[in-house]
């Protein structure tokens, strides 16, 4: 499976992703989750991202295809991967293309998810990580156990989670990243699924939406 989920913030990425990495047995790459651990470990990357992500912005595309080509060399990935939250801009998308190739893994296929703005900045306010053991809830929809997500838990809302920010990022997505939608359309790579339904009935709609990319359907890991 090579494969991209591509979606506003608070679209249901990252969530569909730990599932499908459950399902299939190949690496979940988050660009996002990547730079808020460069910025965790305060290292050169984290700090030079750490105010463009907290501000709402876009990380420059040849910082973000630096370390999506280090990501790639990495050998859980030769088994295919699931790209959530890159590629965000055309030039990310040129990139990726031409980086995939001389892999010789091109894609497979590229899955909108599909939810109203309004219903976005709802999900994106209750959502809550533990700085422990690095798992999502959201205190309306997915809340955490009574009896906490692990040893240690300590819930955060992220910083870019503010509802002025949101506003910033769901701008930034339709300015930057929307045009991905005709890009990997015009390549017959384009699915689109509503997501705007119980993450276990989206997860039926996304492994639909796969099956059909090829009509011979990805090999599921049980
Ligand atoms: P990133 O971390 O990628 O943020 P994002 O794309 O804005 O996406 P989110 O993580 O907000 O949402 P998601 O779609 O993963 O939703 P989730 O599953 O968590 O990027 C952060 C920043 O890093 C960027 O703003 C930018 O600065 C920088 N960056 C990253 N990649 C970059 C790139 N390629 N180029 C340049 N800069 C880059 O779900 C959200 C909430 O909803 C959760 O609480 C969840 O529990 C809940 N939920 C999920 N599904 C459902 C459902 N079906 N029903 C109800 N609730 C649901």
């Amino acid at each position: 499976m090579r494969i991209v989920l591509l979606g506003a913030p608070g679209s249901g990425k990252g969530t569909q992703s730990q599932r499908l990495v459950q399902r299939h047995g190949v690496p979940q790459i988050s660009t996002g989750d990547l730079l808020r651990a460069a910025v965790k470990a305060g290292s050169p990357l984290g700090v030079h991202t750490k105010a463009i992500m907290d501000a709402g912005k876009l990380v420059d595309d040849e910082t973000m295809l630096g370390i999506i080509r280090e990501r790639l060399a990495q050998p859980d990935a030769r088994q295919g991967f699931i790209l959530d939250g890159f590629p965000r801009t055309i030039a990310q998308a040129q990139g990726l293309t031409q980086l995939l190739g001389e892999l010789g893994t091109p894609l497979e296929a590229v899955v909108l998810m599909d939810v109203d703005y309004d219903k976005l900045v709802k999900r994106i306010s209750g959502r809550r990580s533990c700085t422990h053991c690095g798992r999502v809830f959201n205190i309306h929809t997915a809340p955490p156990p009574p009896e906490g997500c692990c040893a240690a838990p300590h819930l955060v809302q992220r910083p870019d989670d503010q509802e002025e920010t949101v506003a910033k990022r769901l701008a930034v997505y339709d300015e930057q990243t929307k045009p991905l939608v005709a890009h990997y359309g015009a390549q017959g790579l384009l699915r689109m699924i509503d997501a705007d339904a119980p993450m276990e009935e989206v997860t039926h709609r996304l492994e639909a939406a796969l099956a059909e990319r090829d009509g011979r359907g990805i090999e599921v890991v049980e």
